[in-house]
């Protein structure tokens, strides 16, 4: 199997000009799924760029066929620091997607700030597990995603930086130990930090999210963004009665610096298949094409077409 044929790839199909064969293209499929993380949009002109790529991804998404049910978006959606005019800018980019009939799920980044992405996005709130975080719940198919908020938010008015570390707070803790271990279904787990950034002190003892996991029956791997590059990694537990390996996913930006692109993702009865749509890469902004260092174009043939395969639990 080649790279490419790993994966239904978002642009290998032509838009159809027949209204009833387009509305059977129109479709939904619910084993499908787009992630994107670290969109850093702004309303400077300077910044126009990032809106830009953002813009052809949505494009691109909304030329799939059929359509990817949902769209789950990684944190770090405001450029920097979470101020409104950064939300308000990026909103009629994800609302395409919403007008298609596609979900938009969304955690937070330790470049957002949760009041201000409310008061732009107020429907995100009704999806809270939990009291003032994006923790949620998303169904991608055969398999469960728990999304946690990582963000570490800084008290002060809007404007005021986050420490860039991530953090969950005790009541997504509590939240996530006393429901993983019974899942009834595979899951993978996900956050804008990387699971070691997220561990907890209670009682003067350090608690780490990752002890947890990988104690639960069902659990299958990590996706995050925050690096801005696509990055397969595991996780192993090792124990005298059980040896396992756990998929560790960091996805692309979708436009500020680093590997910029996107991650499709099909689930199937016994994994999730994800691929990398990959548009560019370049630090610490684009350049014009005489301006490029060669090993930009390198890096992007490099990674070009990768994929990864998370494997549910029982079938290796
Ligand atoms: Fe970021």
């Amino acid at each position: 199997m080649t790279r490419r044929g790993f994966i239904l790839s978002a642009s290998s199909f032509a838009l159809c000009g027949s209204t009833s064969i387009q509305k059977v293209l129109m479709s939904h499929d619910k084993s499908l799924s787009v992630f994107i993380s670290d969109t850093h949009i702004s309303p400077r002109a300077d910044y126009n760029y990032t809106y830009k790529a953002l813009e052809r991804i949505v494009d691109e998404v909304l030329l799939m066929r059929p359509l990817p049910a949902r769209v789950v978006v990684f944190g770090d959606i405001s450029i920097a620091k979470g101020m409104r005019p950064d939300y308000k800018k990026a909103k009629p980019l994800f609302q395409r997607l919403v007008g298609a009939g596609i979900d938009v799920h969304y955690t937070m980044g330790n470049h957002d700030r949760r009041s201000s992405f409310l008061a732009t996005f107020p429907e995100a709130e009704k999806r809270m597990l939990v009291k003032d975080r994006f923790l949620s719940v998303v169904d991608l198919g055969s398999i469960d995603l728990i999304l946690l908020d990582s963000l570490c938010q800084a008290d002060g008015p809007e404007g005021t930086p986050n420490t860039p570390a991530g953090t969950i707070d005790r009541a997504q803790w509590d939240w996530l130990n006393e429901n993983a271990p019974k899942w009834k279904r595979p899951f993978v787990c996900g956050a804008h930090h990387a699971p070691h950034d997220l561990s907890i002190e209670i009682d003067g003892v350090k608690k780490d999210v990752l002890v947890t996991l990988k104690e639960c029956d069902n659990y299958v791997g990590w996706v995050q963004g925050h690096n801005h590059r696509w990055d397969k990694r595991f996780n192993i537990k090792n124990s005298k009665s059980k040896s396992a390996t756990f998929r560790w996913l960091v996805l692309p930006s979708t436009g500020y610096w680093g590997d910029i692109g996107y991650v499709v993702a099909r689930s199937y009865p016994d994994r999730l298949d994800v691929s990398l749509e990959l548009k560019d890469f370049y630090y610490d902004r684009p350049l014009e094409k005489n301006k490029r260092p060669k090993c930009w174009d390198d890096i992007v043939e490099d990674k070009k077409g990768d994929y990864c395969r998370f494997s549910f639990p029982g079938t290796i």
